[in-house]
Order: structure tokens, then sequence, then C-alpha cells
């Protein structure tokens, strides 16, 4: 047998695993509304427009800021004309490099995890006349009301001594590129001789894939308002990292983060960008420096000037097999543009590494640095594109072997993950793509591209592999207050975008300490909370619930150490306990049961507040944790404009346990829908002259709309992991992976002809 297709038994389950719910005697008190379809629990208040944004705190003081940016991409400022800024109605400040107090370089991330750094733009903040890129902040504006604001920002002017700068990703490649690393040490990966193993395989392809920048487009844009009370600094944002910005904000300003509060209690879409940017910090500069509180709230160009997205990219894809579909070798090298000054990667040929049975391989990222906006992390990095380019590839594949591509995924499925043998915790992909086949109507899906015709649209059907790895970042705890007339709030300083974190966190406790769904809460979005929480890399769901389990099991200790005689539960150890109807009961006795309630009037309590510390993220030694899954989707092309409608979708999930069906979808439909955009529409164009973005607006740039979207079908396995607090991996960026190359082969497969280039866009199908 070949190395990578053995089943390899997957190894026991860590010892003292709290978040193996499976295997834990604690969670026997389960009420069930784990993998209930829960209504949103802060639906109510949004639709009712009574949730605070960043950017609708009031303070009877208030002033508005808007910032002016830079219309070169580099050089230095020669001068910089304020005095009709100054002079306009209204103004209380021009805050430039030449009155700006001195400040602390920004720390970006600390991608060793010891410091909770956040930010990916690594430049000094207005401290000089140096101009990075066009877009970048040259001076901020306050003013008693917006529009004053905006006037005089919109007078403000700058002259350059501009310095020869690259400005395109095709100059980028031109002067040459540098591997790329991660945690220091470069991501190339070699097994076997892959080059050799493609050139001797029966059957291969070898293509070179295109994509272009994307921008974020968050329906609330970034966003501050910020006040200092004394030393202490306020800070009301939308933000994916509390606690990492009240703590990157204190390295900069020079002051203790403990002084920093950051609260976001609602975020209007995150998708990686919503970190710590300029803004943070020019404002609680014009706050201090003005001595009034400040809201500095970025307008949609603003966003687009000066935070970045998703970076260009251009990746070779080979991949090499037998006559009968086993793959032999792939291949998958790529660059992409990135800044000098804070290079951030796109780790886009590691979506080749975990999936396809192959006995040899070469991946590998590079870097090209141009002078552009800085990049960022964008919903699912790396993987958008690489998969772009892989699944494409693997569908091209399919095409020259005459196999369908379902039957060829299904002969590459692999129980150990190909490159370094260790065993998938749980994947159940096949299912997946089987069961995604059946409901979609696979089968009546034409082989002969080209050949289905309905007037002047041409149909067909494509599809693709979706994957994620799953990740939980150590550092999670939480707080619970249990409460003398027994309700229990937890608190964690983590972060809801929508993706239903507090309802489905919710769930998890009620079912944990044997409460009804009323008698929870979990509050949030506020780094005086406990954790070190980041609502990135789909790692929050696991992260919370980690800690949740852990502070619930304290919880139940500390509750154990309080009872009294003449209790049903005295002599009870915590092992012998579980959480029902409202307290604990006896494992083997469940006439044996104390209410919260009276466990703590026995004990004259109020309350009991409790700590816990999700364990290190050790679930992952000796398992490759993924979540896995496939999409569907029919497309009908106009032969006569080359426009693109996708008819129908659908995502065939496996992530683990569903913890809650509504939330869940809601994430999956989301995803798709930002896929479809990949797919069809986005694209930040630049001038290539100047490195300005031209498109920097929603009328300009396309994300899709309503009548862009079609009716989106979800299935799941939902097969609990036994890895994964509450046997649940990662779903947010897992379904957006797979959709752009699902639409380019049902492009294939409708039309004939293969766009390796996106978006694909009429001009490419005609
Ligand atoms: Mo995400 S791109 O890890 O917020």
């Amino acid at each position: 047998r070949r190395p990578g297709r053995t089943t390899t038994p997957v190894p026991a389950v860590p010892e003292n695993w709290a978040g193996v719910a499976h295997a834990d005697p604690l969670s026997r008190g389960h009420r069930g509304y784990v993998g209930t379809p829960l209504a949103r629990l802060d639906g109510p208040v949004k639709v009712r427009g009574r949730a605070p944004f960043a950017a609708e705190y009031g303070y009877d003081d208030l002033a508005y800021a808007a910032l002016a940016y830079s219309t070169i991409p580099k050089g230095r400022m020669t001068g910089l004309d304020t005095a009709a800024a100054e002079a306009s109605p209204g103004v209380v400040l021009v805050l430039t490099h030449r009155n700006a107090p001195r400040l602390n370089p920004q720390p970006g991330y600390d991608m060793s995890l010891r410091d909770p750094g956040i930010g990916f733009e690594r430049l000094p903040v207005m401290q000089d006349d140096r101009v990075h890129w066009n877009g970048q902040p040259i001076a901020l504006v306050l003013a008693e009301t917006q529009e004053q604001a905006d006037h005089a920002a919109s007078l403000i002017h700058a002259t350059y001594a501009a310095e020869p700068a690259v400005t395109s990703f095709a100059a980028a490649l031109a002067a040459g590129t540098r591997p790329l690393e991660i945690f220091g040490r470069r991501i190339r990966v070699e097994l076997g001789d892959a080059e050799q193993a493609l050139a001797a395989s029966a059957v291969s392809v070898d293509e070179t894939y295109r994509t272009p920048p994307h921008h974020h487009n968050t329906i609330e844009p970034h966003a501050v308002t910020v006040a200092w009370h004394g030393d202490e600094l306020r800070v009301h944002d939308s933000t994916q990292g509390v606690l990492h910005t009240a703590w990157t904000l204190g390295q900069i300003l020079g002051i203790d983060p403990a002084r920093i509060r950051v609260t976001s209690p609602f975020v209007g879409g995150g998708f990686g960008v919503k970190v710590l940017w300029q803004h943070h910090v020019l404002a609680a500069v014009a706050s201090r420096t003005a001595g009034r509180p400040v809201r500095l709230a970025l307008s949609r160009e603003g966003v687009f000037r000066m935070t970045g997205g998703r970076p260009p990219a251009e990746q070779r894809v080979a991949v090499g097999a037998d006559e009968d579909g086993r793959i032999r070798a792939i291949v998958h090298t790529g660059a992409y543009a990135t800044t000098r000054h804070s290079p951030w990667p796109e780790p886009l040929s590691m979506a080749s590494q975990n999936h396809y049975a192959s006995d040899a391989f070469v991946l590998d990222t590079s870097m090209a640095y141009a002078d552009l906006v800085q990049n960022c992390s964008m919903r699912t990095p790396g993987s958008t594109i690489g998969f772009f380019a892989l699944e494409s590839a693997v569908d091209e594949l399919a095409g020259k072997l005459g196999m369908d591509p379902i039957e060829l995924r299904l002969r590459n499925e692999t129980a150990t993950n190909p490159i370094g043998g260790k065993p998938f915790s749980s994947r159940h992909a096949a299912e997946a793509w089987r069961a995604g086949a059946e409901r979609f109507g696979w089968s009546r899906r034409s082989p002969v591209p080209g050949s289905v015709r309905d007037g002047e649209w041409l149909a067909g059907m494509g599809c693709a592999m979706v994957s994620h790895h799953y990740q939980r970042r150590p550092g999670g705890a939480a707080r619970i207050r249990l409460t003398a007339d027994g309700r229990a709030r937890a608190e964690v300083a983590a972060h809801e975008m929508g993706m239903g974190t507090a309802t489905v966190q919710s769930q998890i406790l009620a079912d944990r300490l044997g409460l009804d769904i009323d008698r929870v809460s979990v509050g949030y979005g506020d780094s005086a909370m406990p954790g070190r929480f980041l609502a990135v890399g789909s790692s929050q769901s696991a992260g919370i619930g980690g800690a949740l389990l852990a502070a619930t099991r304290n919880l139940m200790d500390e509750l154990l150490k309080l009872v009294r005689d003449g209790s049903p539960l005295a002599g009870l150890t915590l092992a012998e306990v579980g959480a029902v109807n409202g307290g604990l009961a006896a494992l083997d006795d469940p006439s044996r049961h104390e209410s919260y309630e009276s466990v703590l009037a026995r004990a004259g309590r109020a309350e009991l507040v409790v700590e816990g510390s999700g364990e290190p993220p050790a679930e992952m030694a000796n398992v490759s944790m993924f979540s896995f899954g496939a999409i569907f989707c029919e497309v009908r092309v106009s032969s006569v404009t080359g426009e693109t409608r996708v008819s129908r979708i659908l995502g065939s999930i496996d992530c683990g346990r569903v913890l809650n069906p509504r939330t869940a979808a809601s994430q999956f439909r989301g995803g798709i829908v930002m896929g479809l955009g990949a797919a069809l529409t986005e694209e930040t164009v630049f001038d290539d002259r100047n490195g300005r973005i031209v498109n920097a607006s929603l009328g300009d740039y396309h994300v899709p709309a309503h009548l862009d979207v079609p009716p989106i079908d979800l299935i799941w396995t939902d097969i609990p992991d036994p890895y994964a607090p509450a046997g649940a991996r990662g779903i947010g960026e897992l379904s957006s992976t797979g959709v752009a190359p699902a639409v380019a082969n049902a492009i294939h497969n409708a039309t004939g002809r293969r766009i390796r280039d996106l978006p694909i866009t009429p001009e490419k199908l005609l």
C-alpha cells in the first residue's frame, strides 16, 4: 500500500480533555439546546435599531473627525497646507505629523502569540513626512459636525517629492520575489520528487491561475468613538479583538493597557479587517490633544484608502495522475503582493497540502513587494485563492481523464494527512460529496461541455471542495456568575460579528449547567472581561466553548464545596455529579438533586463567581483537524452578453457537530455569497501608474446584491468531532473556499471555456 492511502486508526483522545463532550460525565446533565435552531439572541435589538454600533455612542462635547489621504504612492511631503482647513467653520483641530505627539511604533500581530498585538501595518502613525502608499492618512481634522470635518479635510493640500514606487503586481513580480516565512520558517513543503512524478504521470495539467486584489466591504465601515477620562481611555470600537486592541493601543500611546477599555458589543461584519488600523491611534491622539471625545468613522472610500484586503496573486498548479485517476504529484506554487515594511502572509499554497492523497508534493508561496495599501487577512486567507487554483486544476484533470470530477475526488480521499501522515480527527468528506451530489441532482449533469442550451443561455454544473483548518487559540478564559435566583451569566472578551457567538455559547452554557436558556446569558465584546480571544481563524466557537467547559467544571467544583449537611448532594465528588434541572444531581441517583438556588441559600451566598481557563490546544497534537465539504452550483451563461447567472448552489458540509443549524446556515450562506463575489464581480482596481484605487466605492466595487444570489441549499453530516469542544470544528471561513472554483468549473461545463483569471466578467466569456 502506498503511504497516504492507509487507514490509520485515530488515536485515543487526550486524557482529561474537558472538551470531549461525550467523554465528560458533566455533560450528562445535557438539556439539549445544542444542535437546535435557536434564533439569534441579539436579533431583536438589532432589528429594532437598538443595538449601539461604534459610531453611535454620544457624548455632550463630541467632536467629529475626518481624514485627508496622500495622493502619491511613495516619497516625502514637501508642503502640507492646512491653513484653509484651520479657518474653515467649526474646525477644532488639524492634526498632522507636525503637531502630533511622539508615538511608539505599531507592534502589529505577534506571530508567536506571546503578546496580544493586533494589526497588519506597522508604520509609525503620522510621525514624519514620509508617504508609504497612495491613500495614507496625512491629516486629521476635528470639527463640531461631521460635515464640517469632511469639508475641512477636503481643503488640505499637500505637495510632494515623489520617489520611484512599485505600483502594480506585474512590476512587483518583475522586481523579484522572496519566500514566504511564517513564524520565521519557510512554508515550502516537499515530499518526493513532484516534478519528476508529474512528468512521469499518464495524465497531467499544469496551468497558471490569476486572482485580483479584493477589499473587505463590511456593512459597517470601521469606526471608533473615544473619550479620555483623566488617564483612562474609553474606546467604543468595531473590532475582532477587544483585548488585543486595548493592549496594542497601550503600546503605541505608551500607557498601561489596563487603563484602556475597549468595548465592541456589536460588529457589522469583520472578515479579518476589523482590527487595529491607524484610525484608532489618530482618534485617541486627537481626543487627547483637543480634550474632547472624538468619533472617527471611516467613509467607504476611507476603508478602501487605508485598510487593505486580499492581495493579487499568480499561482501555478500542476497535478499528475494515473489513467485511473490516482493522483501522483501536486505542484502548487505562487506569489502575491505585500509591503516591504509590513509583509503579511497570504499562504496560498497551503490549500494543497491536506487533502488529496499523492506521492509527491511541491508547495511554496512567495512574496513580491509593492508600495500599495497594506494587504491583510481576508476571510480564509490563502485558501480562497489557493482553492480556486487547486480545484480548477482538479476539474481540468477530470476533463482530461474523461472522469466525473466527483469520482476523481473520491478516488483520492485519504484518512491521513498526506503531509506528515497524521490521521484526521474526523473526516467525512466522502459522505459530504455523495450526499451533496444526490441532493443536487449531479447525475443530470451533461459531461460534455457546451452541450446544454436554452435559447441564448448555456447551462452547466460545477463543483469544488471546501476546507478549512480547525483552530483553537491559547488564552481562552471565561467567568461565570451564578446568582441566588438560579441564573448564570458568563463573560468572555469575545466578539459577535453576526455569527451567532453569544447565542451558540448560551446554548452550550445552558446545557452544561442544566439551566433553561432564559436563565443564562453570555456577555462579550469588552476588554475588561476574561480571556484572550480574537474572532479570527474560525476559532471562537472552540475557544469560548473550551473556556466555558472549564469554567462550568470549576463552578460545579466550587458548588460542591458549599454543599452543607442535609443536602442531597452531601458527600458527592465532582466525578459523581452532573448538572440537570437547574441544579446538581448524583449521576447514579438523579433523585439526589439540589437546585442552585438551594445550594447558595443554604450556604448563605448571594452569588458564586468562578473563572476557568481553556486547556492548551493539545487536541491538535496527534491529529489533523479540518472541516470539509463540497460546493455544487449550476450556472447559465448568456452566449450573447457573456453574463453569468448562478441559478442554484448547494453546500454539503462536514464540520463536526452543528451547534445551531440556524446560525451555522447563516455563516455558510454568508461565505458562499462572498465566494460568488470573488467568482464573478469583485476586484480592487489600482491605477498602475500611481497605485491609487480607482473603484473605492460600493458603486464601483460590486459585492453580490440580492439578484446575484440564487437560492442556497445547505446540508451537513453533523458528525461530532471527538477532539473539538462540544464536537464542533470552525465554520466561519469554510464555505467561501470552494465557491469561485465551483462557479468556474460550472462555467466550463456550460460553455467549454476555461477561465483561470478571476473575476469571471462577461468580456472573458465572449
Ligand atoms: Mo479571519 S480572515 O481569520 O478574520
